[in-house]
């Protein structure tokens, strides 16, 4: 039975608390939830937990997050959004196996993609990643990527916020603790017995990987969860809100608004607030981007309720969540006219310029497949060199929709068809909605670490279906 919309509390995930300094410790493991009414859903969570605990960090102070897998499949995490060391940034082939369950699991065995053995690292039960932070406050998230599998294995629910926060933003006059609010947005499909619905070709995960050929475009649900309760309710004050939305959507795209037709102050893009706050009718939100908005609840009455819908959904995926606005109360927060410095990147700033092609293209050997540059994913390849330190042109070019993310270098998006980039464009960027057929140039810096990283599209059943390519930064 669908649930009844707007009946259940938003959830808020609970914050990571250190294990001591600097150090955090997640368990992998399943978790009988209530997600549907009356039903029991199976997640696999971060500590049991969908979405998983959020990490809520501070610039320049690094943590190490210890993962220890209990699930009965290898996975790796990837901090989305972060400036990364490449051992730590949750390669698809850096993989922790979990201790008994995993010795059936042979690296590359079904995988559709070339098969370099030295590609392979395996991590018996658990492992460390380090995050170092050096970067501005965001709302990063992080989620599993492991080779082949990352789609069904972020559709049980590894996936979870990770909060950047610096002396900039909190001198801000933004709301703040419980007016800062983050959104985390996905689709979902359910047995009816409660248990997540995937048409993955072997519901192990350990072999075939893949979906069945209809859902070729991606795995879209017909249950819409915000912070993995379906259609939930936010009882709200009077008073300004700081939402940080995230499509963790395996391949559904979003345009927000608010059914009243109040604006969104945009105030934030993937990696960081923006250099002045813009007034929206709606945002478009594409997988794994974020944004963050600011919305004024104080000039509405207690007992109005406003509905967040999703002007690309159909019925009831028309409806995303709502609001319950409560009592006035006191607010000082406010939405400065200047948020954080911001420097336009220009052409001329680029050393390389490159050209990827995203599109669905035939393969020797393998028919066709989702493919960059005409190539299916190597894991032991690479597409590009790129300079440390440098920023480089990317011309990025598309079928059908592909949401484009780079790992470790962030961008600015100079143009749309040799158009100016739209509004949600804005800022610093690690993902860009391409749409059908368009022509889209970033201009993307590499800062921070040398070593093998990735490009990919993040409609993730594209990308289980070899729509990835490396780079080396040099
Ligand atoms: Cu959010 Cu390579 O991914
Ligand atoms: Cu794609």
């Amino acid at each position: 039975p669908m649930p009844e919309r707007f009946k259940v509390r938003l959830p808020i995930p609970e914050t990571a608390k250190p294990v001591k300094d600097g150090h955090y410790a997640f368990t992998q493991r399943p978790r009988k939830v209530e997600i549907i009414p009356g039903t029991k859903t199976e997640i696999w969570g971060y500590d049991g937990q969908f979405p998983g605990p959020t990490l809520d960090l501070r610039r320049g102070e690094p943590v190490t997050v210890t993962v220890a897998n209990k699930l009965d499949v290898p996975t790796s995490t990837h901090l989305h959004g972060g400036v990364t060391a490449a051992d730590s940034d949750g390669f698809p082939t850096d993989l922790v196996v979990p201790k008994g369950h995993g010795g059936h699991f042979k690296p590359g065995r079904h995988s559709h993609m070339k098969h370099d053995p030295s590609a392979w690292k395996l991590h018996t039960g658990q492992r460390d990643y380090g995050y170092s932070l050096d970067q501005p406050a965001a709302t990063l998230w992080y989620h599993d990527h492991r080779m082949d599998f990352t789609a069904p294995q972020v559709w049980r629910g590894l996936a979870g916020f990770c909060i950047v926060r610096d002396d900039v933003d909190d001198a801000l006059p933004l709301p703040k603790g419980e007016r800062d609010i983050p959104l985390m947005l996905c689709d979902r499909a359910f047995h009816a017995d409660g248990a997540f619905k995937y048409p993955s070709k072997d519901g192990t995960l350990m072999g075939e990987p893949g979906v069945s050929d209809e859902y070729h475009e991606g795995v879209l649900g017909d249950v819409m969860l915000v912070n993995g309760a379906p259609w939930p309710v936010l009882d709200v004050d009077a008073a300004r809100y700081r939402l940080r939305f995230l499509n963790a959507s395996n391949a559904r795209r979003y345009e927000l608004a608010l059914d009243n037709d109040a604006p969104l102050v945009h105030i934030g893009s993937d990696v960081g607030l923006l250099d002045k706050p813009r007034e929206l009718s709606s945002l478009v939100l594409a997988s794994a981007e974020r944004a963050e908005v600011i919305v004024d609840f104080s000039k509405y009455k207690p007992g109005t309720e406003i509905t967040l819908v999703n002007k690309l959904g159909a019925d009831d995926m028309a409806e995303v969540m709502r609001f319950r606005v409560g009592d006035k109360v006191d607010d000082d927060s406010s939405i400065p006219d200047e948020l954080v410095p911001f420097k336009a990147l220009k052409a001329s700033d680029a050393v390389t310029e490159r050209t990827f092609k995203f599109e669905y293209s035939s393969v020797s050997g393998h028919g066709s497949m989702w493919t960059i540059n005409g190539e299916a994913y190597d894991p032991g390849g690479s597409m590009a060199k790129i300079k440390l330190g440098t920023v480089e042109k990317w011309t990025l070019i598309s079928d059908v929709h592909h949401p484009v993310h780079a790992h470790l270098g962030h961008f600015q998006v100079l143009s749309r068809d040799g158009k100016p980039p739209r509004d949600t464009d804005a800022g610093w960027k690690d993902t860009v909605d391409m749409r059908p057929l368009e022509v889209v140039e970033v201009l993307i810096k590499f800062e921070g670490y040398k070593g093998r990283y990735m490009l990919h599209c993040h409609n993730l059943e594209h990308e289980d279906m070899a729509m990835m390519a490396n780079f080396d930064v040099v």
